[in-house]
């Protein structure tokens, strides 16, 4: 386990390097990320590089055992580089050249720009390649953030260029992109706009593949400066850091090419009224384990009150900053890194808070994360060889959430209602998740770290954007045991953003034994009563059904055909009433549950119960007293598996009140050994790490 700070040297005197870097020490800190900002320290004009306040920051800091990741400083291309090269700035949707004064002002095909990039990038790995104190490279800083697509002529050129390699023929463009309509056929690449400011709307294919060709710039721009430290530092490792939840890049890409995925974590940055569940954060580092199948970084860790832009959130309570780093441990962190390590003075993140505050004196943050990096090296070593128990798959594709973004459809069909409502379902029972890209391969097994284990129940949250191939694998999964959980909307679209010419769910009606007859967009806040009354977990013919639930649907409401699955839920009111919403189809071994609507929290609740007792998923969590208590909880616990039969689980109590979990099975508290449970009752942002009691052989997915 590694812990650290972001650390920015260039930004204090350096009388005062000496003092920070003994206060990391002191507080176990054994790594800094330096210099992902620092262009114009390091070349002050074109070709004169002057490096040695970095070499000497890494001497201050080996002296104290401390070693460092370094940006490559590509995000903030120097005044003197601007002056010489306006060229190389953003230009915006309505075609104005964006001005110096920020950050990420590049265009990412310019190929002056480029061209820059890769000298920097080539002096450090010259100067750095082979630094003792130098452990890995991050490369730019948080790619496509902020300005994401540039529209210049470059990049309109780079477009048709990309276009014309993905069509090979402007005939196929037509036909697939539908220029027939509104009279755009195209007879010339040149013709080909970028999606900027036009009257009207642009037509979602063009749109669709520019989020591509958005997403492929980048990640071409990342392969650049891979490429450059792969020659220059070949002992190094090389990450990016990403943003969690951020659309606008396809990290399944991306992730490709870096030896270890890293990404930024602020809980606390501009909070949801009333979101006191880590369940998003959870999500997040699920994504960022899920890319790669291994451990990540936080690369930089909230670490005081955020504040961007002159406004300033609540301070994280007592606690949290323990809490937050504990639960990126529980999903799969090998290392923390707070961000930042003091709070500047000066620039535009003055109110962005650190470890220190800006005066520089250690205080109550300091403390908490000292004594939290204290407790991370007490984790029972056995861990590192274990993995976070994962039978559940979400799919997830990047085209997916674009095509979402072009077309919302209803304003009620946002990410949280389409998959994080799934998620947090999973997420409070105790039930680890993998994230997989839509489209690869899904076998069942007990479900444990990667997909080569296997899962035992994929959800497929509302995904608009589904390919035959991919509706086969999912049929593969159900046939051979899997449980499917199926959100309406889902394989409506084709790869180019075309509507099926077929009834909903289009490549997956057959496995879901049903179609769309016809569907209703409801206005905001409008509800619709449904009767749920789901069959018994085996499916045996004539068995009878489980408890007849009241709840109710909103936002949309497919009308079912049921062909070959049985009606489980109804519409009970307006032109709707006796209409099936919700259905369940056996497919071979397994059974796939079709929801046409957004459900009340209990009635989504009772589905992901029953798929969890039909794919024989035990939680370590026992039985609540009601479902009620379950909805109320801000208790995560996140199960782990190692070498020998050995279990951990982590509670972490998100809730600002003291709360009890109930476990199933006997533990032991993995500090103390100290029996615990079956009630483990936690502080206020407490966190408790537990063992399996040896020779207790549940919780367990046989
Ligand atoms: C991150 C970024 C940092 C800093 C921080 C606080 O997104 O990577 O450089 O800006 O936010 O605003
Ligand atoms: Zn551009």
């Amino acid at each position: 386990m590694w812990i650290g700070a972001d650390y920015y040297p260039e930004q204090w005197p350096k009388e005062r390097w000496p003092l920070d870097a003994e206060l990391m020490a002191r507080a176990g800190f054994r790594v800094v990320r330096l210099a992902e900002f620092a262009w114009a320290r390091m070349e002050p004009e074109e070709g004169r590089f002057t490096f040695d306040w970095l070499d000497e920051a890494l001497e201050v800091l080996g002296r104290h055992g401390i070693q460092a990741v370094l940006g490559t400083p590509t995000a903030t291309p120097p005044a003197w580089l601007v002056q010489a090269h306006p060229e190389i700035l953003p230009v915006d949707e309505d075609g104005v050249r964006v001005g110096f004064g920020g950050r990420r002002h590049y265009c990412p095909n310019s190929p002056e720009y480029l061209r820059h990039v890769e000298r920097i990038v080539e002096a450090m790995a010259h100067r750095y390649g082979q630094h003792p104190g130098v452990m890995a490279w991050q490369i730019d800083n948080e790619l496509g953030g902020h300005r994401t697509a540039c529209f210049c002529d470059t990049c309109r050129s780079a477009f048709q260029e990309w276009l014309r390699e993905r069509y090979g023929s402007l005939d196929a463009l037509n036909e697939a992109w539908g220029t027939a309509f509104w009279s755009q056929a195209y007879t010339s690449w040149q013709q080909i706009p970028l999606p900027g400011r036009t009257v009207a709307v642009h037509n979602p294919s063009l749109r669709l593949d520019h989020a591509r060709f958005v997403s492929d710039a980048y990640a071409r721009f990342l392969r650049r400066q891979v490429a450059i430290l792969r020659r220059g530092a070949p002992h190094h490792r090389i990450t990016t850091n990403f943003m969690g939840l951020f659309e606008d890049l396809d990290y399944f890409s991306l992730a490709g090419p870096l030896d270890f995925v890293s990404w930024d974590n602020y809980p606390g940055f501009r909070p949801a009224p009333g979101e006191a569940s880590g369940a998003a954060v959870a999500l997040s580092a699920d994504l960022m384990r899920s890319l790669r199948h291994r451990r990540f970084w936080v690369m930089e860790q909230q670490a005081g009150p955020t504040g961007w832009d002159g406004l300033i959130d609540p301070a994280p309570r007592p606690g949290q900053l323990r809490l937050w780093t504990w639960q990126a441990v529980a999903h799969g962190a090998e290392a923390v890194l707070y961000f930042r390590w003091r709070t500047a003075t000066k620039g535009a993140e003055q109110f962005w808070h650190g470890i220190l505050d800006h005066h520089g004196r250690p205080g109550r943050r300091y403390e908490e994360i000292r004594g939290t990096a204290e407790e991370l090296g007490l984790l029972p070593g056995w861990l590192e060889q274990a993995v976070p128990r994962t039978p559940v798959a979400i799919l997830m594709s990047y085209d997916d959430r674009w095509a979402w973004r072009i077309q919302p459809q209803n304003a009620g069909l946002t990410f949280e209602a389409r998959l994080l409502s799934w998620y947090r379902a999973m997420w409070r029972r105790g039930v680890g998740v993998g994230i997989v890209r839509a489209g690869d391969r899904l076998p069942l097994g007990p479900g444990s770290g990667a997909p080569a284990e296997g899962f035992r129940i994929v959800v497929v949250p509302s995904l608009m954007s589904l390919t035959p191939e991919g509706a086969s694998r999912i049929e593969g999964f159900a046939r051979s045991g899997g449980v499917v959980i199926v959100g309406p909307r889902t394989g409506i679209k084709d790869q180019a953003n075309a509507v099926y010419p077929l009834p909903p769910p289009g490549p997956l009606a057959g496995v879901c034994g049903v179609t769309v007859e016809e569907y209703d967009s409801f206005p905001v806040g409008k509800r619709i009563p449904v009767r749920l009354q789901l069959p018994r977990p085996d499916l045996e013919e004539g068995a009878p059904a489980g408890p007849v639930l009241q709840g109710t649907g909103a936002v949309w409401c497919d009308v079912l055909a049921p062909q070959g699955a049985r009606a489980v839920g109804w519409y009970t009111a307006d032109h709707l009433a006796g209409r099936p919403a919700v259905t369940v189809h056996p497919v071979g071994r397994g059974a796939v549950v079709y929801v046409g609507t957004l459900l009340d929290p209990q009635l989504q609740e009772a589905i992901v119960d029953w798929a969890l007792e039909r794919a024989g998923v035990e939680t370590p969590l026992s039985a609540p007293d009601s479902q009620a208590a379950v909805l109320a909880s801000d208790v995560e616990a996140v199960l782990w598996d190692g070498p020998g039969g050995r279990s951990a689980l982590f509670l972490l109590n998100h809730g600002a009140q003291a709360a009890t979990a109930h476990l199933r099975g006997r533990w032991v508290d993995a500090f103390t050994r100290a029996p615990a449970g079956p009630g483990v009752t936690l502080d206020p942002y407490g966190v408790t790490v537990l063992e399996k009691a040896p020779g207790d052989p549940s919780p367990g997915v046989s």
